[in-house]
């Protein structure tokens, strides 16, 4: 049995962009920061007291299911293999009702309307996140419906009403499996940089507390590798601590591993290679971090355990973003490889950009931009093109300034985009999927960037 609850969609779980969308007695709304509300009103009648009593107790595996089932509608791979699959099951339950006693029906009856719910929401939110406006999807919204009135509509529980509901469940089985198809033409241009730089950022698409489940484990990181080895395409990393100093790392396999907080390795940071300022990055299969002593560039490889760094003398510890203190090494991969950005007392406090040789792990190239490190919240670089973030107000954070190194042209930019908390400690962009990952005082936070293709 799959225990699904759209009732459990609170606005702290999920920040998932949705259309508003109403529906008997489930509403949803946007709310102000772009949060995802979520009412839902269900009959007394059908819901006896000690069934809401079992219903606290399992509250808090229901609450992670739902965020892990949120999540699947922002990811675009394999999402909808997912629900086919939870489709599946429901398919079989109810082929299996019709088999079933007489005081069980009622209740299985109450799960498929909460979870015929649940797949709306689901729905409406795929197609926010797909920005698609394919009648594949109004159709999907028919079927559901139709759907919720058969099962609301059954007050007798008898057979040739069951087979009605097992027929529409494998129609509606059909439409995922055709949006399925759909989807994978949909795919942004993943890698391709043809277009004039960032156009706009979403809303974030994820939002969860950390790993350790500390609100005080403010400072940290988590991402996806920018340039995954064959069979790590889906790993996730992060770490976290309640200070700027970086002491371990932990990797899972794929996201709902790192929602499930079940890591498959932890590295704790040995003695001599300790880290600091959080503006870590996995590309490669190798983390990169900043070290504190010496004061240098580190990686760990994650493939060999093996530990080295480079000491960049230009690079001043001297000068932090405005959200942390130790931040002065900030590593970044995009289109193009792998970076590292730090302020220098030769550029008088303003970012340098270094391109890094992944081979000797050594500077390559280096550029002065015209960003006072102190005044940017992070930076980041995304096709040869490095922008700096600073805070607009709490709740709004906006790209204020890009420097492209293919022309060494600056520019002021004003693209803000919100987020949850007001600070802060790692935000990078990742080129496999185009989206930016931020640490955002212990929660995880991610955005799709979309590109100027004019
Ligand atoms: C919503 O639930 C109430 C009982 O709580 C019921 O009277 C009403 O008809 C329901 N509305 C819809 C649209 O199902
Ligand atoms: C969705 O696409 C339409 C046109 O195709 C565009 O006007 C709109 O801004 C897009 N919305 C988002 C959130 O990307
Ligand atoms: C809705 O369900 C009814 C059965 O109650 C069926 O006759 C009808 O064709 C369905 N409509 C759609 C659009 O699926
Ligand atoms: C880049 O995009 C422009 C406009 O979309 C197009 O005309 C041009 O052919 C593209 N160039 C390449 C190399 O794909
Ligand atoms: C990591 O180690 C593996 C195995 O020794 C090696 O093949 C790879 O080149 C190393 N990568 C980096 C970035 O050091």
């Amino acid at each position: 049995m799959v225990p699904i609850l759209l009732l459990l969609l609170s606005p702290a779980l999920a920040w998932i962009p949705v259309e508003d969308w109403e529906s008997g007695n489930v509403t949803a709304s946007v709310g102000d920061a772009g949060q995802c509300l979520c009412h839902v009103y269900l009959p007394e009648t059908s819901f006896p007291a000690d069934r809401v009593q079992h219903m606290q107790q399992v509250s808090k595996d229901l609450i992670l299911e739902v965020e892990i089932q949120m999540n699947k509608m922002t990811s675009y791979e394999g999402m909808l293999e997912v629900y086919l699959k939870d489709l599946l099951d429901l398919t079989v339950r109810v082929a299996m009702l019709e088999s079933s006693p007489d005081n069980y029906i009622k209740l299985d009856f109450e799960l498929l309307r909460i979870e015929l719910r649940e797949f709306e929401a689901l729905v409406s939110q795929l197609k926010g996140s797909l920005n698609s406006s394919s009648p594949l999807f109004d159709s999907l919204y028919t079927e559901i419906r139709n759907m919720t009135l058969i099962v609301n509509q059954l007050e007798t529980y008898d057979k040739s009403n069951l087979e009605v509901i097992r027929i529409e469940f494998a129609k509606l089985q059909k439409k995922l499996e055709e949006c399925q198809k759909e989807q994978e033409i949909i795919k942004p241009d993943i890698g391709n940089c043809n277009h004039t730089g960032i156009l706009s950022i979403s809303k974030p698409t994820v939002v969860q507390l950390n790993a350790h489940l500390a609100a005080s484990y403010q400072y940290g990181g988590w991402g996806k590798d920018s340039k995954p080895v064959r069979g790590y395409e889906s790993m996730y990393f992060y770490g976290a601590y309640s200070s700027a100093n970086v002491y371990d790392f932990y990797l899972y396999t794929n996201y709902e591993k790192l929602i499930l907080r079940s890591a498959f390795k932890q590295h704790d940071i040995p003695n001599g290679w300790v880290g600091t300022g959080n503006n870590y990055i996995v590309h490669g299969n190798t983390i990169y971090y900043q070290k504190n002593s010496p004061f240098s560039m580190s990686k760990l490889n994650l493939t060999s355990s093996r530990y080295d760094y480079r000491v960049i003398p230009a690079a001043s510890e001297k000068f932090s973003y405005s959200y942390s203190a130790s931040q002065n090494m900030d590593f970044s991969a995009d289109e193009n490889g792998l970076w590292v950005l730090y302020a220098s007392e030769g550029n008088k406090g303003k970012i340098v950009v270094a391109k890094i040789d992944e081979k000797s792990f050594g500077v390559e190239e280096e550029w002065n931009t015209g960003a006072f490190k102190q005044l940017a919240g992070n930076a980041f670089m995304a096709c040869g093109v490095m922008y700096a973030t600073r805070s607009v107000d709490l709740n709004t954070e906006e790209i204020y300034y890009a420097f492209d190194t293919k022309t060494n042209q600056e520019k002021h930019l004003s693209i803000s985009f919100p987020k949850f908390q007001e600070k802060y400690t790692n935000l990078h962009y990742n080129p496999t999927d185009q989206k930016l990952y931020m640490y955002n005082s212990g929660y995880y936070v991610s955005y799709s960037v979309r590109f100027n293709k004019q």
